[in-house]
C-alpha cells in the first residue's frame, strides 16, 4: 500500500482546515467525510467529491477507508476512536483525546489491545522545531536537573461572538471545560512531554470572569514535580495583549522562549560553568553567581503543524514510522486540565493520577446544574 483512503469526521473550522492540505501530501486519499449537520457535510461533499455520512460510525464501517481523522466535539473523540481502533481503522484525534482522563484511559485499554491500529493526537505543536529542540536540549542534560518551569500563555484571547459560534463552545455538556479543554491542550501537552506529568496540581480558576459562559476562563496552576521541581502555569482567554513566556530552570542553567520578545524561531540558553546548587554549596564568596554562558540559539523553520501530523500519520501506517503524538499520551494534558478544575473548584490540591470517578461525579454535578 502506497497511500491510505482517509475518512475524516466532523467536517467543521479543524475538520475543514485539514481537509485543504491533504491534497499536499500524496501518501493520502481523502475519500470520505461525516457531520451530524448536514449543511456542513454537503458543503465538504461537493468540494471534494467524497462520500458523506451523516453517522460517522457508518462511515468507519463502509470498507471506504484505512484510517479517519476525528475533528467533532472533544466528547465524541473517544467513541469515534474506540470504534475506529476496533474495526482496525487507524485513527488520528484532534485535541483533546477527551474531556475526562477516565474516557481517555478507555480508549487507551482499547488501543493497547490492538497495537497494530494506529492512535494519534493532532498535538501539532510537537512537531515544531523549537519545541524538540528544547527537549533535545533537556534530555542532553543542557540545563542539568530540572528545578523549575513556568509558562505564562495568555495569548489566547477570545471574544463573546467567539464563544456564541458554536452551542457546545464553553459548556460543561458540550465541551466539558474552558480554556483548559480547548486553547491549552496544546501548552499542557507540551509541558507533559518536556518534563512528565507533575505529581500534585494546586489551581485558583476564575470561572465565567470574563465572558458569558459556563467555564473557566481564567487559571494560574502550582505543579510540583516527583524530583522536587516546581512549576507554575498562567493562563486565559480574557487578557489582550496577551503574553507567550516560557521558562525551564535546572541546576546547569536555563532555557527561555518568548516568541513575542525573542522571535518563534530563537531559543534563549544560558549554561552555568558548574551546577548553581554545587556552586551555593561550596563556594567561599558571599555575594556570588555561577559563571554562565548565554546562547541565542536559531533553530530551522521547518514548517511543522498540521502538514507534518499528516506525515507522521501516513508514514507510521504505511512504514511503520514513530508517531510523533500518540494517542495514549494524551491522557496526561486531559488529566492536568481535570485536575486543575477540581483544583479550583474545590480550593484544593489534587494528586496525579487523580481520582477519576470523583471528578466524573464533579463534571456531571456541573452539567446537571447548568441544565436547570
Ligand atoms: N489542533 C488544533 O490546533 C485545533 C484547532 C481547532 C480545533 N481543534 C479541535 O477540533 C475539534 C473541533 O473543533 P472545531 O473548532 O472544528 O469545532 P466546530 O464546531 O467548528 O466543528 C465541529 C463539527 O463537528 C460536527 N459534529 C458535532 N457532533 C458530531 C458527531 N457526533 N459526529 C459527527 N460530527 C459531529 C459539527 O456539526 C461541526 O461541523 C475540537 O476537539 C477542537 O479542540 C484543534
Amino acid at each position: 500500500m502506497s497511500q491510505i483512503r482517509l475518512g475524516v469526521i466532523g467536517c467543521g473550522g479543524m475538520g475543514q482546515s485539514h481537509m485543504g492540505v491533504f491534497k499536499e501530501n500524496p501518501k493520502i486519499k481523502f475519500t470520505a467525510a461525516s457531520d451530524s449537520f448536514q449543511s456542513n457535510l454537503d458543503k465538504v461533499v461537493s468540494t471534494y467529491g467524497v462520500k458523506g455520512f451523516t453517522d460517522g460510525y457508518e462511515l468507519i464501517k463502509s470498507g471506504l477507508v484505512d484510517a479517519v481523522l476525528v475533528a467533532t466535539p472533544h466528547y465524541f473523540h473517544p467513541p469515534y476512536a474506540i470504534a475506529a481502533i476496533q474495526a482496525g481503522v487507524h485513527v488520528l484525534v484532534e485535541k483533546p483525546v477527551s474531556v475526562t482522563a477516565k474516557a481517555a484511559a478507555e480508549v487507551d485499554v482499547v488501543a493497547r489491545a490492538n497495537p497494530h491500529v494506529k492512535y494519534a493526537v493532532n498535538y501539532q505543536n510537537r512537531s515544531l522545531s523549537r519545541w524538540s529542540k528544547v527537549r533535545q536540549m533537556i534530555q542532553a542534560g543542557a540545563i542539568g536537573k530540572i528545578q523549575r518551569v513556568h509558562w505564562t500563555i495568555t495569548t489566547w484571547y477570545r471574544t463573546q461572538a467567539y464563544y456564541d459560534s458554536g452551542s457546545w463552545r464553553a459548556t460543561w455538556e458540550g465541551e466539558g471545560g474552558g480554556v483548559l479543554l480547548n486553547q491549552c491542550p496544546h501548552n499542557l501537552d507540551l509541558l507533559c512531554w518536556l518534563v512528565g506529568p507533575p505529581k500534585r496540581v494546586t489551581a485558583r480558576i476564575g470561572v465565567a470572569k470574563y465572558h458569558k459562559i459556563q467555564v473557566e476562563d481564567e487559571v494560574i496552576a502550582i505543579l510540583d514535580y516527583d524530583n522536587g521541581a516546581m512549576g507554575t502555569f498562567v493562563t486565559t482567554t480574557g487578557e489582550a495583549p496577551g503574553t507567550d513566556y516560557f521558562e525551564i530552570v535546572g541546576d546547569k542553567g536555563k532555557i527561555t522562549l518568548s516568541p513575542q520578545t525573542l522571535g518563534p524561531l530563537t531559543i534563549e540558553w544560558v549554561s552555568n560553568e558548574v551546577s548553581a546548587i554545587e556552586f551555593g554549596r561550596t563556594t567561599k564568596a558571599t555575594w556570588a553567581t555561577p559563571p554562565n554562558c548565554k546562547h541565542v540559539i536559531t533553530v530551522p523553520d521547518t514548517g511543522g503543524g498540521v502538514k507534518a501530523m499528516h506525515a507522521n500519520f501516513a508514514n507510521a501506517i504505511l512504514e511503520g514510522e514513530p508517531l510523533i503524538a500518540p494517542g495514549i499520551e494524551g491522557i496526561h494534558s486531559v488529566e492536568m486540565a481535570n485536575a486543575m478544575i477540581m483544583s479550583g473548584l474545590e480550593n484544593r490540591p489534587i494528586d496525579l493520577p487523580m481520582d477519576r470517578e470523583a471528578y466524573e461525579t464533579l463534571l456531571q454535578g456541573l452539567i446537571a446544574k447548568h441544565k436547570k
